[in-house]
């Protein structure tokens, strides 16, 4: 199948980026916010990214231009309605995904496919409430999405091999590698990932050592790019958080379990860069 018209639900961290890389990769691209604040938080994120990427040459103004034109924000479901593919990227929560794929089943065309890029919910739950559990499938990418090269492909018990294919065609147009994992929480990266960022924390709240020095080993020591308690609050702690309760509720190993100091934080509204304060504190 041919993906022309590409729906983007969400236009936060992850669906500003997936926005982004659709409407750069050529197709016509809407994306879909729940009110007017966050679309256009979001759609002045995407334009400040290629922005800077025009300004260091890496992206001429036409091409920017071009891709600027490609895509559009919403608030309504209607315009949504003759995609040939959405990607759902709202809050990590299996309600809020569940409703707004049931009202998208109603009003989308039988070939449209639908993908939730969910870190760790079961792709399957989401594609039981849709008539198209066979053109259901996860398509996880990574923060920050124009930068991240990999994608993961998340097949559903349901999810048809067409519907695969058309995905890796896809993945392939705007620039990812694919790789397909079982709809297992967690999928493969995050399933590694996840209990690592889990444990930095645990090392920090047991006085192990400094937050500066926890960061520091593993940048260090292992070549990471970032520290895992930066990376924590480039991810968000809320989001981390929410990951963290559904790999705990499937598994049931304490490694999934978040650690009080992360449910505190997110209580106090101390989300990562997001909110300005995570470990660290960031300026506007
Ligand atoms: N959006 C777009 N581009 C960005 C960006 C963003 N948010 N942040 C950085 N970049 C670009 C910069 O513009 C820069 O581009 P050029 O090389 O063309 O100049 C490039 O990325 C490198 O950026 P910086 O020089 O500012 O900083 P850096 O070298 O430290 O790289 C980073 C920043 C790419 C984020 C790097 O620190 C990194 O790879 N961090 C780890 C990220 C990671 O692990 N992501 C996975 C998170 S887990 C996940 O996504 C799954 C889940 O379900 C939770
Ligand atoms: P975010 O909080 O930055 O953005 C979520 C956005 O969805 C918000 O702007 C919110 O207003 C919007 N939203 C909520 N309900 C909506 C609805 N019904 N319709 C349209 N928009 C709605 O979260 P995020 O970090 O972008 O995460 C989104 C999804 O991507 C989650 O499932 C998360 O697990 C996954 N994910 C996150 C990361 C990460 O590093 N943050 C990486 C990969 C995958």
């Amino acid at each position: 199948m041919q993906i022309k018209k590409v729906g983007v639900l969400g236009c936060g961290l992850m669906g500003a980026g997936i926005a982004q890389v659709s409407a750069q990769a050529g197709f016509t691209t809407v994306v879909k916010e729940v009110e007017q604040q966050f679309l256009d938080k979001g759609m002045a994120r995407i334009e400040g990214i290629l922005g800077k990427d025009v300004a260091k040459g890496k992206l001429s103004a036409d091409d920017r231009d071009a891709a600027m034109s490609r895509l559009r924000g919403t608030t309504s479901f209607a315009d949504l309605a003759d995609c040939d593919l959405i990607i759902e990227a709202i809050v990590e929560n299996m309600d809020a995904k569940r409703e707004v794929f049931s009202a998208l089943d109603a009003l989308c065309p039988e070939h449209t496919i639908f993908a939730s890029n969910t870190s760790s919910l079961t792709i399957v739950e989401m594609a039981a409430v849709t008539k198209r559990p066979d053109r259901f499938a996860g398509l996880h990418f990574f923060n920050p999405v124009p930068v991240m090269k990999l994608v993961e492909i998340v097949r559903a018990i349901t999810t048809s091999d067409a519907t695969v294919a058309t995905l890796r065609e896809f993945s392939a147009a705007v620039g990812k590698t694919a790789i397909e994992a079982r709809d297992t929480t967690g999928f493969i990266v995050n399933r590694l990932l996840v209990p690592y960022l889990l444990d930095a924390v645990r090392v920090l709240e047991s006085g192990v050592a400094t937050r500066d020095d926890i960061d520091e080993g593993m940048k260090l020591g292992c070549g990471h790019p970032m520290g895992p308690l930066a990376l924590l609050d480039f991810v968000g702690i809320d989001t981390t958080y929410f990951i963290a309760n559904i790999m705990f509720d499937e598994f049931r190993e304490p490694r999934f379990a978040p650690p009080p100091l992360l449910r505190r934080m997110m209580l106090a509204g101390h989300l990562g860069r997001k909110s300005g304060r995570g470990f660290y504190e960031y300026s506007a």
